[in-house]
């Protein structure tokens, strides 16, 4: 278990860790200003598919905070704000989905309280689909293994204890885990700050890797499965996920090593059929020609910058969600 919460509601206010920070600087921003959770959304301060909706709903709570109008033009006004955060995470559009609902069938008064009973129930069950996550991932544990992740989908990401890096934390109490490798994850680097940062907590020995490794290490080091997050997974099981995760689909093709993404169902998107219907984000160049606000090349030259991409679904060998581990071809 770690110790601390990614996301909390306290006092009338959200209160996030501010994972551009870390692993340097643990520090909490508490804000009851949507405006400022929908910028937090975009610099990437809340950040992972689950996080982001569960962030996005205590946002529209917060907007009604002192209102008693059931404005219907500004409803709509703060869902339009906060769906333009970020594009390709269902998770974000799910969850406005809900407070969607709740806002439908409120009569005038109680508009904030009604709309955060919705924004506490997406986070707390969000914290119980990890955990279901997590147990759901045992079956495919027969021994010890090394295991590669990418990103970071563990508790930053997410209301609980996170997905793939849940699987990781439970298959490690079980005695499965050996070791970890945490692809570095070039341009915002989630892995080798967040991750890292989420096992050294939970006691768990890894090794941080540059994305470029990731061959060389599947090839040397016995990796036994590879378990990665998702943002989207289409009707047929082709799954968005960050920028790299295509790459090292193939690569565990070519190693004959399986790769397994851990999500909740809600990041499975039934409305469309394949990846070709997924939005990709397409973020600043100064993420990829800059760290820190620090140059690594000159700034005039072209470059680009999708924060994701998509795995198609016979390169992944299952996906594991709260309900079960589904097989290709995928039948959600
Ligand atoms: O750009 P990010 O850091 O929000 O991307 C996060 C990922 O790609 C995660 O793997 C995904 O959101 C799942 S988090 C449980």
């Amino acid at each position: 278990m770690n110790n601390f919460n990614a996301l909390e509601f306290v006092d009338g206010k959200l209160k996030f860790i501010d994972q551009t920070k870390l692993p340097f600087e643990e520090s909490y921003i508490f804000t009851d200003d949507f405006e400022r959770i929908s910028e937090a959304i975009e610099r990437l301060e809340i950040r992972g598919a689950p996080a982001i909706g569960i962030a996005a709903a205590y946002a529209v709570a917060l907007a009604f905070k002192n209102k008693t109008e059931k404005d219907e033009q500004y409803f709509g006004a703060v869902i339009n704000r906060l769906k333009s955060t970020r594009p390709t995470a269902v998770n974000l559009f799910w969850a406005l989905s809900k407070t969607e609902d709740a806002f439908l069938n409120i009569s005038k008064e109680n508009i904030y309280e009604t709309i955060l009973i919705t924004a506490i129930k997406i986070h707390e069950d969000d914290k119980n689909r990890c955990d279901m996550i997590g147990e759901a991932g045992l079956e495919l544990f027969n021994d010890k293994i090394n295991i590669l992740t990418h990103c970071n989908a563990g508790a930053l990401a997410t209301g609980g204890e996170g997905t793939a890096l849940n699987v990781i934390k439970k298959a490690f109490k079980s005695g499965f885990i050996n070791h970890v490798y945490a692809d570095e994850t070039r341009p915002l680097l989630q892995g080798s700050r967040l991750t890292a940062f989420e096992l050294e907590k939970s006691k768990i020995p890894f090794t941080i890797i540059t994305d470029s490794m990731a061959a060389f290490v599947l090839k040397e080091k016995n990796i036994g499965m590879i378990v990665v997050g998702a943002d989207r997974i289409a009707k047929n099981g082709d799954t968005a996920n960050k920028i790299g995760t295509y790459g090292l689909a193939i690569l565990a093709k070519h190693h004959n090593v399986p790769i397994y993404i851990a999500a909740p169902e809600s990041t499975i998107d039934r409305k469309i059929n394949s990846g070709k219907d997924i939005n990709i984000e397409y973020r600043s160049d100064s993420e990829v020609n800059s760290i820190r606000k620090i140059p690594i090349t000159n700034n005039e030259y072209n470059v680009m910058n999708p924060a994701f991409d998509v795995t198609p679904a016979k390169l992944i060998s299952g996906i594991i969600t709260e309900n079960k581990v589904y097989h290709y071809p995928f039948k959600f």
